[in-house]
């Protein structure tokens, strides 16, 4: 692999990359471990749509992440764990050991009967055996579908019985903060619902007390403990299924997109290393949750394919004080830091001397994926994390795209604050204005599509290929549409300016308004409902309902409370209306579409100028919606 080292180099592979894409990514995929050469780089019809990359390649990803680091890393640290309690002790995971305990939780699935291509649910806290799990799946070639420990029974419902998993890794409970998650508790409900679930086995992290179905549930201990460490690696085609990962519609039901093994590993090692321009022995650390797609392409794979030391955090960023991630970079010596917009605002919030207090002289690059980082945040994050010394990478891509996408590259891009910049070699972006051409030159605004496939892209959504088609090649035949909007400067510098469709993002979380609609809507004095963001000084978006009721509300605060329980158990706590207001309609068209962009605009406070509101059925539900906002 080419390492970039000027933006003269930059200009060179991108344009490289975009002249023979299949010369430039089989020059990269040159440096991983392969069983067998891929007879052609890539096919793809975006009109279908497929792609399949490394064509007729055999490969298993965890070779390249694990073994082929051995010996010579043998003793270095894989993964680097620090526990939620500052008092625990942290734990340095060497590549060793990471294969042998990788290794052991492939043998204990395969002693269960999983098998290539059997999906297996993983539900569970950050801890180093979330990472076993995950590889360990790897290893024998079973799909992982990892689902965020903050989801409800519901949600996991849903995710396991889409993709008909056959076992279940969980532990007892996650410490977040000061707080304990059941999560067994939450499990057990769930698999009263999941037929095809015939296994669970479970890690013990907090010890809380349960009780293990007979003959369904295991200690995750007693069964490791009954099996070998050497477990051979499947061999897998480059387009085998790696994993599952859901993310949420603009309509209806979680989207389980799915991602092979071969374009996914060399993507995420290559952005990886070419973005955080990585160098051997430093100490890299991404705070998200391996249960979003930055977890598992910047937590593991990435950074392990590289041979990297990756740090994970149990914990949340706020306990025991807002000092936690300031004195993890300062005890660990963290060199490259790669979080969330919302994070920065919530700490910046705090009093400086909780930065202050630590030495952060490691850190050498920081980085924000997730949401548009806003101006102000962005230079607190410069000022006073990087001691306006390390560039800040704003990463641009989505769960879909599997790795980043837009992005500065660190002591490379010149940086543009708010700005994720230029295209990535290999990345092909095209900018479309309402009619459906293409943009050209600089200095335009119009929504982001991709207009040639790169490796780590999505093949479909699982079980539903049409959706797949529908969702990101219809509205723009033959290119990828990402939902995002987007503005070019005269430099060609991108700025993506959010989402276009009923997506919203709340704390770095995507979510559907129809889905947060659809269990508002559960609550049984509950007529409709209409959802949608409003800015939020920490969460970047809140989430604003406006909800119709069959009887007038007497107790307002009752009810509201009542309706933030149903969404938080049906979805998940981070999906609790910020605001509700309950109004006696919703703004509707007369083919009965409701018109989010008056709703927007109110949930906003901007009500000066709704635009045309007399294609409405009843224009004067506008005026009611108006006197009850909410600031
Ligand atoms: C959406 C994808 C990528 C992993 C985390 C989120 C928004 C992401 C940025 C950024 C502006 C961003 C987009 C995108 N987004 N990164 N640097 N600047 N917006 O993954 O949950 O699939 O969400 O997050 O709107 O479409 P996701």
């Amino acid at each position: 692999m080419k390492i970039i080292n000027s933006i003269q180099d930059y200009r060179n592979q991108y344009g490289a990359s975009i002249m023979d894409p299949e010369a430039f990514w089989s020059d990269v995929a040159e440096d991983f471990v392969w069983r067998r050469k891929w007879d052609k780089v890539l096919e793809w019809d975006f009109r279908k749509p497929e792609v399949k990359w490394f064509v007729g390649g055999k490969l298993n990803i965890t070779e390249n992440c694990i073994d082929r680091h051995l010996p010579a890393r043998a003793n270095q640290t894989a993964i680097l764990w620090e526990s939620n309690n500052p008092n625990e002790a942290s734990i340095k995971i060497t590549y060793q050991s990471l294969s042998e305990n990788v290794g052991r939780v492939g043998n204990m699935l395969k002693a269960h009967g999983v098998k290539k291509g059997d999906r297996v649910c993983i539900y569970m806290p950050m801890v180093p055996e979330v990472a076993y799990a995950i590889l360990g799946c790897a290893r024998i070639g079973a799909v992982h579908s990892v689902v965020f420990a903050g989801f409800s029974s519901g949600s996991l419902v849903d995710r396991i019985n889409d993709s008909g998993c056959k076992l279940v890794l969980t532990a007892d409970g996650a410490f977040r903060g000061d707080k304990k998650i059941d999560l067994k508790a939450i499990v057990d409900e769930a698999l009263l619902k999941c037929p095809t679930v015939k296994t669970c086995i479970v890690f013990q992290r907090t010890k809380s007390s349960l009780t293990l179905k007979p003959s369904r549930d295991f200690w995750w201990h007693d069964e490791l403990g009954k099996v070998d460490a050497v477990c051979p690696a499947e061999v897998m085609d480059a387009e085998d299924m790696l994993f599952i990962l859901y993310t949420s519609g603009s309509t209806g039901k979680p989207k389980g997109m799915v991602h092979t093994c071969g374009g996914y590993m060399v993507y995420t090692d290559y952005t990886f290393k070419t973005v955080f321009q990585y160098n051997e022995g430093q100490v890299f650390w991404c705070t998200a949750d391996v249960g979003w797609i930055t977890g598992h392409s910047y937590i593991l794979y990435g950074p392990l394919s590289a041979g990297a030391t990756t740090l994970m955090f149990e914990g949340i960023p706020s306990w025991p004080d807002m000092g936690r991630f300031w004195h993890a970079i300062e005890k660990h010596k963290v060199n490259i830091f790669y979080t969330a917009p919302t994070a920065i605002r919530s700490l910046e919030k705090a009093p400086i001397s909780f930065v202050e207090k630590y030495d952060l002289s490691s850190l050498k690059i920081l980085g924000t994926v997730g949401e548009p980082i806003n101006e102000e945040a962005w230079h607190w994050y410069d000022h006073n994390i990087g001691k306006n010394k390390c560039p800040i990478v704003d990463t641009w891509w989505q769960t879909e795209t599997g790795g980043m996408m837009i992005s500065p590259i660190a002591h490379v891009t010149k940086l543009k604050p708010a700005h994720a910049t230029l295209p990535l070699p290999g990345v092909q972006p095209a900018v479309m204005d309402e009619n459906g051409k293409e943009m050209e030159g600089n200095g335009i605004e119009g929504r982001l599509t991709l207009k040639f496939p790169w490796p780590a892209m999505a093949r479909t959504i699982y079980g539903d290929h049409q959706r797949f088609k529908d969702t990101y090649f219809s509205t723009f035949p033959g290119k990828y549409f990402t939902g995002d909007g987007c503005k070019r400067d005269e430099d060609g510098n991108y700025r993506i300016t959010g989402r276009v469709d009923d997506i919203i993002i709340v704390s770095g979380h995507n979510m559907g308004t129809a889905e947060i609609e659809s269990a508002i809507d559960e609550h049984s004095a509950v007529c409709e409902s209409a959802v949608v963001g409003f800015p939020h000084d920490i969460k970047g978006q809140g989430v604003y309902a406006f909800v119709v009721t069959y009887d007038p509300v007497h107790e307002e605060s009752h009810l509201r409370n009542e309706i933030r329980e149903v969404v938080s158990k049906i979805i998940g706590p981070i999906a609790k209306p910020d605001k509700i207001q309950f109004v006696s309609g919703l703004p509707k068209t007369r083919s009965g579409k409701i018109m989010r962009r008056i709703l927007r605009k109110v949930a906003e406070g901007d009500t000066s100028n709704l635009g045309d509101t007399t294609t409405l059925l009843d224009p004067s539900v506008v005026e009611e919606i108006k006197r009850g906002a909410l600031g």
